[in-house]
């Protein structure tokens, strides 16, 4: 595929950078010209993501850090700053793990646990990349990724709220950011392959039936939704919560769809 060069000379850090949707995301932006630290709480992941990247001819590096872990979060991003020289994107994508008990059976531990991943770890790493981002000005922006459990009640608690508590983030920050030229952004996507729907094919097929689009997402649909937003061609846009879903939700909305 001819993919356009827009993060020529950009230094791009992609959290979760390791499978799926993260790996998906740091080789398209690689494609376009991207200089990529690729990070993940899985550091052999991440070596090999960033192996295949030099491999191709592109360049970056792997950084390992537990996105719960504050200390942690701060190295890598001082690392990968020293790394780069500089940083002009955050790719906030790890986290995960809707599966949970009924509602009346979740623990406090697993709230704790499910927003400290999912809500306060892409906040660590804002705050992490924050003050690079605000030098490199022009261009400089983010996009984390949440999901359509975030936009609507189709299952999950602390996980959905924890999305849900992401485009409230992200649109805060829009906000308060947007005059020292950084852009904040939101994708939510809807059913994507990756290894957490291993294994669960039949799960897929029956979805897939119910989904205007008439498929599953694949992490490349993500990863070409980020680089627009990442993107200059996005330059006049901030505070926006992309559903990247083939329609699974304007499919769902209406009570008279035919099952
Ligand atoms: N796959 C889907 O259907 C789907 C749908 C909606 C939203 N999402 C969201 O997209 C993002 C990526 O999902 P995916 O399916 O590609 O997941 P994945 O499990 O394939 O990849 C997630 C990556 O994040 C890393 N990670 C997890 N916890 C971490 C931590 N504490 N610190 C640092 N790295 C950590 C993992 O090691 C892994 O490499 C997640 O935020 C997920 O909630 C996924």
């Amino acid at each position: 595929m001819s993919v356009p060069h827009r993060f020529a000379g950009r230094a791009i850090y992609v959290t979760g950078g390791g499978t799926g949707i993260g790996r998906a995301t740091a080789l398209r932006l690689d494609a376009e010209g991207g200089a990529i630290a690729v990070s993940d709480i899985d550091a052999a992941l991440a070596r090999d993501v960033a192996a295949e990247i030099v491999a191709a001819g592109g360049t970056a590096f792997s950084t390992s850090c537990d996105i719960t872990d504050s200390a942690a979060v701060q190295a890598s991003f001082a690392d990968a700053v020293a790394r780069l020289g500089k940083l002009d994107i955050l790719v906030a994508t790890a986290g995960g793990d809707w599966d949970e008990p009924a509602f009346e059976d979740i623990p406090d531990a697993l709230w704790n646990a499910k927003l400290d991943v999912n809500l306060v770890g892409a906040a660590r790493c804002i705050r992490a990349a924050l003050p690079s981002l605000v030098a490199a000005g022009s261009g400089a922006n983010v996009v984390a990724i949440g999901s359509i459990n975030g936009n609507a009640a189709i299952g999950g608690y602390p996980y959905s709220a924890a999305k849900a508590g992401l485009e409230s983030m992200i649109k805060n920050l829009a906000a308060q950011y947007g005059r020292s030229g950084v852009r904040f952004n939101l994708i939510t996507p809807g059913t994507i392959r990756t290894r957490n729907w291993s294994g669960r094919d039949d799960d897929l097929a029956r979805m897939a039936q119910r989904v205007p689009l008439g498929r599953a997402g694949e992490p490349a649909d993500i990863a070409a939704a980020v680089s627009f937003l990442a993107s200059p061609d996005a330059g006049w846009i901030t505070g926006v919560n992309l559903p990247v879903e083939g329609g699974i939700l304007v499919g769902t909305a209406n009570p008279f769809t035919a099952d």
